[in-house]
């Protein structure tokens, strides 16, 4: 551990601050790579005389620093951490970093199983870094999860956060196209959820450096309207629901009602579109008849 005055921190804060860059992206490099948390930075504000201590020197974080501003690549992949709900996670640029709005879709999970004692089946296809996952085996300890990717390396990232997260065994990885490494799960899953690549092809060319150059074109692109796999997820889900069980599905901002009309045309019903905290209908909820 560095001590270093309050003064001279403050002073090369402001330095970086000024430098470009968002005070989000700032505080999560403080926090995962120079151990001081955004409620340490607020204490030092009430006590300027105190020494802090960092796990690693000014000369090192502003290295990252500057590696963020002027590669944009994401300050996560740079710590190799991100936080998503209570979870802390190790990511790669294997993986997308998973989104705070898709942090919703585990309430969604919860509203619908009230009861964490329950023993069902959950799937979640296209895992990632695993997140939504270890989320719900965490929450229904009583339940099996079993969890799809198409990408090994995601999914051996996926295992370590879980191994990370936790010592329960009830979340199981598998490799492969979407439903099909899933096969003897054939009727037995009370819900599935994904998010899947959803971004059109020519909206993928738009995106930020920060996105387009450094997280997984396998995890963003989703065919030329941006629904490509959401079809084909939905095509085949009831082969491996139960009978009225759940399939959630997030999508860009304009798909909701497209997505509603295909889940009507594959005979799902109770329907719904949820709306994510910036009002947008992200989510796209129904049951298996
Ligand atoms: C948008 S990311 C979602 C990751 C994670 N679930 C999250 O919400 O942060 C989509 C994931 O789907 C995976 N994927 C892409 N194509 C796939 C396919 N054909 N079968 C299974 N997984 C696939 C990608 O590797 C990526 O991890």
């Amino acid at each position: 551990m560095l001590g270093i005055s309050v003064e001279e921190f403050i002073f090369w804060k402001q330095k970086q601050l000024s430098k470009g860059g968002d005070q989000q992206a700032f505080a999560h490099l403080l926090d995962c790579m120079g151990g001081i948390s955004s409620s340490d930075i607020n204490l030092i504000k009430i006590n300027s005389h105190r020494i802090l201590y960092l796990k690693k020197n000014l000369e090192y974080l502003e290295s990252v620093w500057d590696e963020h501003l002027y590669r944009s690549c994401p300050i996560q992949y740079l710590c190799g951490i991100t936080f998503w709900r209570n979870l802390e996670l190790k990511v790669t640029n294997k993986v997308l970093i998973p989104r705070p709005e898709t942090e919703l879709i585990v309430d969604i999970v919860f509203k619908i199983f009230r009861r964490k004692s329950e023993k069902l089946i959950f799937a979640e296809l296209g895992t990632g870094s695993g997140a939504i996952s270890i989320a719900l085996a965490l929450a229904y300890p009583l339940s099996d999860i079993v969890a799809t990717d198409i990408d090994q390396d995601a999914l051996e990232i996926a295992s370590k956060n879980y191994k990370n997260s936790s010592k329960q065994s009830n979340l199981k990885f598998y490799c492969g196209n979407w439903w099909s490494p899933l096969e003897n799960f054939q009727g037995k899953i009370d819900l599935a959820i994904s998010n899947p690549p959803y971004i059109p092809e020519d909206t993928y060319e738009k995106l930020s450096k920060e996105v387009k150059n450094f997280e997984p074109k396998v995890a963003l692109i989703g065919g030329e309207d941006g629904l490509e796999h959401i079809r084909e997820i939905i095509q085949k889900a009831p082969f491996f629901l139960k009978e009225k069980g759940w399939l959630i599905l997030e999508n860009h901002f304009d798909q909701g009602e497209k997505v509603k009309q295909l889940l009507i045309k594959n005979k799902f019903t109770s329907i719904e579109i949820v709306k994510d905290l910036s009002g947008i209908g992200r989510f796209t909820i129904g049951r298996y008849k």
